[in-house]
């Protein structure tokens, strides 16, 4: 029996002892940049001539590691192996499925630092950041262990004399996991073990950008235990190999998290029913954002600040939950904006391998190139009150950004830019600031900064979002705690990290038995 779920608590690094122990991580981790990973078919590793080279974003020239690159064939003897494996995968005892689960989160705890390090290398992220993104894959792990026991219960229907009715769950089949960048190991992670623990077969298609942490979490779970053929590791071309998953008529579902472009694009190739295909596809389709941040009138102010600073500029903004707009009622507007810039002005931007750092580098430089097209296009649109230069010279680093002014349906107020940039616009009354925060085609997070009841209610009713957050941050979602996903074109709603997210990855099964 399990004990209670309790969501993994984040290391304190304003103790010395805590930030000695990762720096020295750092240090232990560097030792183990550029080596090569294989894919992973059926439990053969295998190594490519064609290759992924992953770098650092904080210092270009840095390898972080070397990653087999997968084609067509392989895809395809991906797919094989995990649609035998799903045979046996399958009468697995949900029990033992589950374990599993918990002893790979054990592994990766004990390696905490180890895995948070290798975030801040490949993925920029500055270390509170990476914390948190370790501490929630070792959530999702803990949290859908024990989700799976519940589930395996099945649920009560009506039995009447001399006939016994059962209603129970079993998995689909074969399942694609495409995750982001942004939540390397989270995300990455809740969506590769959801389907596994299920009892599906996964081929793991991880992001071109950090390959590297992926192949080290395939190498936990087989560590833990988990049989040849379970999980295929298959790094590729998105366009590629991505696409090639997500048409194949034996894939049952595709579990995929990024771009609104890319996922929409996903929705519909799944819908075509292709020769030799003998059922209909389900995509979970996690998407992007344009969250806003509404600052009433009667409010406190530290807190709008403090909440609109984190939602913004954490993670330089790559966050699909990120504030990217302000919406501040006209008596407090001023005020907010001030204090926002002011204490904008005081991030530190820099190497994220170093403790003090507040905001790292953006991903790469197609992300660097869009950002700063956003911010050109922003300053014809708005009023650029801080930031608004970057380099890519040796990483790619751009100053938090903020906007005063920005007309509601202006293309920074509308379009995710996913970057260190936030714009600023003025609302005359409470159910004005909230029209403007529902006019995106977006509903994923949302925050109101109030002391108003009533607002605060009509908040609760009106604001269309997904995670809707109340006197603070719109990002930062615990997995069992703050169910996550969103609504309109931000997705299907999945609602990772809750009671109801594994019956995605399942269906259920009527048994009717006459005696
Ligand atoms: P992306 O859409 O560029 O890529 C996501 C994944 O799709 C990658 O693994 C990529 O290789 C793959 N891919 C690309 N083209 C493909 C194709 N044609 N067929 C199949 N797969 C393909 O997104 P990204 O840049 O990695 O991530 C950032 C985006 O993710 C942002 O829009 C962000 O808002 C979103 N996001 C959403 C959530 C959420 O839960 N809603 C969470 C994190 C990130
Ligand atoms: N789950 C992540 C957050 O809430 C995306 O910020």
């Amino acid at each position: 029996m399990l004990p209670p779920y309790h969501h993994e608590p984040f290391t304190d690094f304003s103790i010395q002892e805590n930030r000695h122990s990762f720096e020295k991580a750092l240090l232990q981790l560097e030792r183990q940049l550029g080596r090569e990973h294989p894919l992973l078919i059926q439990g053969e590793e295998i190594f490519t001539e064609e290759k992924i080279i992953s770098y650092n974003p904080a210092k270009k020239d840095e390898v972080i590691g070397v990653v087999a690159k997968a084609n067509k064939e392989l895809a395809e003897k991906a797919i094989k192996s995990a649609e035998e494996t799903f045979h046996t995968w399958k009468k697995v005892d949900s029990k033992e499925r589950a374990s599993l689960l918990v002893k790979a989160a054990a592994i990766v705890r004990k390696r905490k630092h180890e895995f948070s390090s290798l975030l801040v290398k490949e993925a920029g992220k500055p270390w509170n950041e990476a914390d948190a993104d370790t501490a929630e894959a070792i959530d999702f792990m803990e949290y859908y262990a024990r989700q799976m026991i519940e589930i395996a219960k099945g649920k009560s229907v009506c039995s009447r004399s001399g006939e016994a009715n059962e209603h129970t769950y079993i998995p689909r089949g074969v399942t694609v996991t495409i995750p982001p960048w942004n939540f390397a190991l989270a995300i990455m992670v809740g969506t590769t073990v959801a389907p596994i623990v299920a009892g599906n077969t996964v081929i793991l298609k991880p992001a071109s950008n950090t390959p590297v942490i992926a192949a080290y979490f395939v190498d936990v779970l087989k560590e833990a235990g988990l049989p040849p053929g379970v999980l295929q590791f298959l790094p590729g071309s998105g366009e590629e190999i991505g696409n090639y998953l997500v048409k194949h008529p034996k894939v049952s579902l595709i579990t995929f998290t990024g771009s609104k472009e890319v996922g929409t694009y996903i929705y519909e190739q799944a819908a075509s029913v292709r020769p030799q295909q003998t059922h209909l596809k389900t995509v979970l389709a996690e998407m992007g954002g344009k969250d806003t941040i509404i600052v009433d009138k009667e409010s406190d102010l530290d807190i709008a600040v403090d909440a609109i600073l984190t939602s913004a500029f954490g993670f330089s903004g790559q966050k699909c939950s990120a504030g990217s707009r302000v919406v501040a009622h006209e008596k407090i507007y001023d005020q907010v904006l001030e204090k926002s810039v002011q204490k904008a002005k005081e991030l530190k931007v820099g190497n994220p391998a170093l403790h003090d750092t507040n905001v790292g580098p953006v991903i790469d430089q197609s992300a660097y190139d869009k950002i700063m097209h956003y911010i050109h296009l922003g300053k014809t649109e708005a009023r650029l009150v801080t930031g608004g230069k970057g380099t890519d010279a040796t990483g790619y680093f751009i100053q938090p950004t903020i906007f005063a002014d920005a007309p509601p349906t202006s293309t920074i107020m509308q379009e995710e830019i996913f970057g260190p940039v936030v714009a600023f616009t003025k609302a005359s009354h409470f159910q004005h600031a909230l029209d403007i925060a529902n006019n995106t085609e977006y509903g994923l997070t949302g925050a109101i900064i109030s002391n108003n009841r009533s607002h605060i209610q009509q908040a609760k009713e009106d604001f269309h979002v997904g995670n809707l957050y109340i006197n603070r941050n719109c990002t930062g979602a615990i997995v069992g705690y703050q169910p996550f996903g969103g609504f309109n074109m931000s997705g299907t709603n999945a609602k990772a990290g809750g009671p109801d997210y594994l019956l995605l990855y399942m269906q259920a099964k009527t048994i009717s038995e006459k005696f």
